[in-house]
């Protein structure tokens, strides 16, 4: 962390691609212990914001800070002090869900890497699936099993890229869970989504990314606060089909 309180601090980020200009002047701060959402529409530039940030991209100008750390100069430290779950899970198939967490324990060279995987797999749920192989799970299970990976090792601050797309609603909903308990425990959390629902339940700030830059940020009250005040109408309202399906569900 920084010395403001910061987790992530970036200035003046652009990044192209060839001809492409998909950042053009990033600005914004992440305060350790929140959760950050970043929106944005497909191609708007989150993913690249997220490699900028891991490391796994150099910027083309402009700053970012993590933990402390500038993300070009003291990439090692970055990435120590670090965790990411891309937008795609990156799970070995044919080792089952023990195993693979037991491999990033052993990669990230902690002690008792057996105890840290059946620890993470009960607390997250995972414990009857444990032994299967991950080529025999759902999309769900394996996005759970790819969350859980990024936990091993408790860094304090993880990057989810678009956690819950693809997930039906109620693995939605223990993603949620999850991301939740992860912040109370005081990790830091920056996710990505498509889903303003999902930013409005779990963000303490959301920001919007659009045509290379940030053209919004604030806690939803103050993004609320943008637009005149809601005429009030009285009207029944309607379940969601979402609201439905979870009924019935239970
Ligand atoms: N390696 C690359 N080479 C060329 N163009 C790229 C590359 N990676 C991304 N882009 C382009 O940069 C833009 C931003 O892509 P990015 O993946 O960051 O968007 P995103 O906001 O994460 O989108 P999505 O919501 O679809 O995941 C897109 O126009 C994409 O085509
Ligand atoms: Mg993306």
């Amino acid at each position: 962390m920084s010395q403001n309180g910061s987790a992530i601090s970036v200035q003046g980020l652009k990044k192209s691609y060839k001809n492409v200009s998909v950042l053009t002047g990033v600005n914004f701060q992440v305060k350790a212990g929140t959760i950050f959402a970043l929106l944005g529409s497909n191609g708007a530039g989150k993913t690249t914001i997220i490699k900028i940030l891991t490391t796994l991209l150099k910027p083309d100008s402009g700053t970012a800070i993590v933990n402390g750390f500038d993300v070009v100069s003291k990439a090692d430290n970055v990435r120590q002090s670090i965790s990411l779950t891309g937008q795609f899970a990156a799970v070995d198939e044919i080792l089952t869900g023990r195993e693979n967490l037991i491999m990033i324990a052993k990669l990230r060279h902690l002690n008792q890497p057996r105890q840290i995987a059946d620890e993470l797999l009960k607390r997250l749920g995972l414990t009857a699936i444990a032994e299967r192989r991950v080529s025999t799970y759902s999309g769900g299970m394996r996005r759970r099993l790819d969350i859980t990976m990024s936990l091993v090792g408790k860094p304090p601050l993880i990057f989810l890229d678009e956690p819950t797309t693809g997930l039906d609603p109620e693995a939605r909903l223990e993603v949620w869970k999850i991301v939740k308990e992860l912040s109370d425990n005081g990790t830091t959390v920056f996710l990505t989504t498509q889903y303003l629902e999902e930013a409005e339940q779990l963000a303490d700030r959301i920001a919007i990314l659009h045509k290379g830059k940030i053209i919004a940020n604030g806690t939803l009250a103050e993004l609320k606060s943008l637009f005149p005040p809601a005429k009030v109408e009285y009207v029944e309202k309607q379940p969601t089909l979402e609201e439905i399906f979870l009924a019935i569900i239970g």
